[in-house]
């Protein structure tokens, strides 16, 4: 006689099928549309696919997430990873690697990002600011143009200098603006082939590109071989990575690695949180009643005299306004991984080599998380106070293992520089050029920000 088993088999669940997603003619319709743009590309895929979106390019298959829950999954799985386009321009830098080598610079690096030594900074900061407002010139109730997405850039490229490398680079600021912005729009160009737009590299774009890149390298690598020099080196970043010596062989760096972390920060450190303060002006600009709350803060804060770290926590709707610029215009507006092997997200199989796209320009727009999200509203971060949201339906940071090094370092150089600025200052839009977001590697403005800014104090 045989015994067959009486317990019930529990069947594996089956895995969705391919998530919905547009054909090639949709994809061929859409890049020929007057609207056609990256933004407006995602925007449409969510809006008509829904939050899980597939769709194939000449250069793989791409998944596209944008509900916190699966954006969760995407950054924190170990086996989903960078894809290297930034090693472009930043090489092995921390922003461009992935695996042991990451991890290895992550934990020589970020002791340097402590509270600690970040609370350090705020002199640091301020004296900037005054730096930048002496050279306005501006006496009280007179105004001038301004192009706020320049001063913005200039301002934290100096504070991250001197707080990171105790360096001064005024005398190539600009240069150095000028190659990054190539880099950004040319990286910028060629990962949007991925999101349904041609490429438009040419010949003389990539020996411009080399050149812009030749710039910033000859500036690092000099900053590096003086402080080889110095012999009594301060303690900041740079002295953290020279002194650093791989656990397993004892090595130290080799100048190309130091040279790939100072690029990084440089980069990182300043061009990201200048975006976002430019939007913030611009935002306050088209918004008086937000603007009038930053102003009342800032005199009731602050008065005449000038912030200090002491000052953070009663600078609250300067951090508010900074955290909805950053919803509507993050500045790191899309990011894109690589699955190492098959995996499974939100019930759909992914199979190894897909490329994997999450955007806080979409997500911050999600109507189910955000009401009316096109409208600027600060209190939508009012403390204590908004309604509770899933972790990621804001992430302009990112998360998971690679979170932003410089979030708390961004934050309190935003909150010192709008209640510095705002305490002093009205801002005023002009009207031309507009005000135009660019979708490169980073959310510029492309035409700049440019306005009348009036001195009140
Ligand atoms: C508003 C300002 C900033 C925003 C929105 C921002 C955003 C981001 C985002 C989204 C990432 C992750 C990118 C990815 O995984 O592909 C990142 C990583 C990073 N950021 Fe920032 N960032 C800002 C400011 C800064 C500052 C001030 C610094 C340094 C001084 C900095 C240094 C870095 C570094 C080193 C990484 C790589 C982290 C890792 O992978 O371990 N960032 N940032």
């Amino acid at each position: 006689m045989s015994v067959t088993s009486t317990i019930p088999q529990i069947p594996t669940p089956p895995l969705n099928p391919t998530p919905p997603g547009p054909t090639r003619q949709w994809l061929a319709d859409f890049a020929r549309s007057p609207h056609a743009n990256p933004f407006e590309f995602l925007l449409t895929l969510a809006r008509e696919f829904g939050d899980t979106v597939h769709y194939t390019t000449p250069y793989g298959s791409v998944y596209f997430f944008n509900h916190p829950e699966e954006i969760r999954q995407v950054l924190h799985r170990t086996n989903i990873v960078r894809a290297p386009l930034v090693s472009l321009t930043l090489g092995q830098g921390l922003l461009a690697s992935d695996g042991d080598y990451w991890r290895k610079q992550r934990r020589i690096m970020q002791p340097d990002f402590h509270e600690g030594c970040l609370i350090g900074f705020g002199p640091l900061i301020v004296e900037a600011v005054q730096r930048m407002v002496d050279g306005w010139n501006l006496n009280v109730g007179e105004s001038r143009p301004l192009d706020m997405a320049h001063e913005m850039k200039i301002l934290t490229l100096d504070i991250v200098v001197r707080a990171m490398f105790s360096s001064d680079f005024s005398a190539y600021a600009e240069d150095i603006c000028d190659a990054i912005a190539v880099m950004i729009e040319d990286l910028g160009h060629i990962s949007a082939t991925l999101l349904n737009t041609p490429m438009t590299i040419s010949p003389q774009r990539n020996a411009r590109f080399k050149q812009s890149l030749a710039t910033v390298d000859d500036v690092v690598y000099e900053l590096i071989n003086q402080r080889r020099a110095d012999p009594n080196p301060p303690r900041d970043l740079l002295t953290t990575l020279l002194n650093s010596r791989d656990a397993e062989t004892g090595e130290p760096l080799t100048d190309k690695q130091l040279r790939d972390e100072v690029v990084t920060i440089l980069i990182a450190g300043h061009e990201t949180t200048a975006i976002s303060l430019a939007w913030a002006w611009h935002l306050l600009a088209q918004s008086p009643e937000s603007l009038q709350l930053l102003n009342a803060e800032a005199d009731e804060v602050l008065g005449s005299r000038w912030p200090s770290i002491a000052d953070l926590p009663r600078l609250t709707y300067a951090e508010m306004v900074f955290n909805e610029a950053m919803r509507l215009y993050p500045p790191v507006w899309v990011m894109v991984r690589r699955a190492l092997e098959a995996d499974e997200i939100a019930g759909y199989p992914i199979p190894a080599g897909a490329f994997i796209i999450v955007s806080p320009y979409t997500t911050h727009r999600h109507p189910d998380l955000w009401p009316d999200s096109e409208r600027f509203d600060p209190s939508r971060f009012a403390p204590n106070d908004g309604p509770k949201r899933p972790l990621y339906a804001h992430f302009p940071f990112a998360g998971g293992r690679h979170l932003c090094l410089g979030q708390r370092f961004a934050i309190i150089e935003a909150q010192l520089i709008l209640g510095a600025l705002a305490a002093r200052f009205d801002f005023r839009p002009i009207a031309e050029p507009p005000v135009v977001a660019q979708p490169v590697l980073t959310l510029r403005q492309q035409f700049g920000v440019p306005m009348e800014v009036h001195r009140r104090r």
